[in-house]
């Protein structure tokens, strides 16, 4: 019996959360932290997820992922995962690309860019049709990506939905120092994605504030290649401050960039926010963690820019 494997990397999303879901640009860099799938033919009347049923309340990601792309018997299934889920840390799009890898490994046709779409379009299924391509094509392509309206040098591949085209791209970013606080609170990135469409449904305001998002991202780029702390810190500063002015901070994310600040070139909630994770840029990362876990924050200093996707049979 065939089993297939694939291992998918977390990601941090540096700039352009929640704006690149409106066409603005982001960065995303992977982490080294994992999430695995096995799957082989079950002997079940539906497939099973790490002994249990699967059910789209508990395996939302994995079942939208299952029925569009398997038409086969019913699968076991089993997850290993070392992102905690809802933290803002890419846990729902590396398990994402870990089911198309898989399932895309069983069939023989398992190309990083078949899975960066197929894990996308179950992404956009769980996240009811409002999703960009940005965390599921960082946990494809692993090292760091820039999301972009245009194609540009290092272009990896595109992902459409509606009238909306995202170009991605290979990104070399330099050896930077993270420490991710986790703030231990879950927060969900369809209910945040939501709030923030209807934000900018309602006002102009939010759409000001999401084309700033936007230009914050786009001025980082140099900044990364030329591995400017001191002044990708003030634009992590800048972008939190957008952020919570969109309504996807908390009084926990911002208390916990508060207290990395004095340790750290700048820092930001990470990802879609209402809980979730901040990350703050420092060259004393024991500092800034003990900051973090004395106001109660669960810190983790990170490596950025690990290897992508992962499948294998045997
Ligand atoms: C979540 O990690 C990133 C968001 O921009 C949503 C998305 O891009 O689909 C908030």
């Amino acid at each position: 019996m065939v089993v297939a494997r694939a291992s998918a990397p977390g990601k941090i999303i540096l700039f352009g959360e929640h704006a690149v879901v409106y066409g603005e640009p982001a960065i995303a860099v992977a982490i080294d932290l994992r999430t695995e799938v096995t799957m082989e033919e079950g002997k079940g009347a539906g497939h099973r997820v790490n002994g249990h049923p699967i059910t789209p309340y508990h395996h939302a990601y994995l079942k939208d992922a299952l029925d569009m792309l398997w038409k086969g018997r019913p699968l076991d299934v089993r997850t290993v995962s070392g992102l905690p889920s809802a933290s803002g840390l890419g846990s729902s799009a590396a398990l994402s690309v870990a089911t198309a890898g898989a399932i895309l490994a069983l069939q023989g046709d398992a190309q990083p860019e078949r899975i960066a779409r197929e894990a996308y379009a179950a992404e956009l299924a769980a996240q009811k049709g409002k999703a960009s391509p940005t965390d599921t094509s960082t946990c494809t392509h692993g090292h760091a990506i820039l999301v972009d309206k245009t194609k540009q040098h290092d272009f990896l591949w595109d992902v459409a939905h509606g009238e909306r085209k995202w170009y991605l791209h290979h990104l070399d970013v330099p050896q930077l120092t993270l420490v991710v606080g986790n703030t231990g609170m879950r927060g969900r990135t369809s209910d945040q994605v939501a709030k923030v469409a209807r934000f900018v449904k309602r006002t102009g305001f939010a759409r000001e504030v999401i084309r700033d998002l936007g230009k914050t991202a786009r001025a980082a780029v140099p900044l990364l290649r030329a591995c400017d702390k001191p002044a990708l810190g003030a634009r992590m500063d800048e972008a939190h401050n957008l952020l919570e002015i969109l309504g996807v901070s908390t009084p926990r994310l911002d208390e916990l960039c508060n207290a990395a600040r004095p340790f750290a070139y700048g820092a930001k909630l990470t990802g879609s926010g209402g809980g979730g994770s901040m990350i703050a840029l420092t060259d004393e990362p024991e500092k800034c963690a003990r900051a973090i876990s004395k106001r109660g924050g669960y810190p983790t200093v990170v490596k950025l820019g690990g290897p992508g996707v992962t499948t294998s049979t045997s």
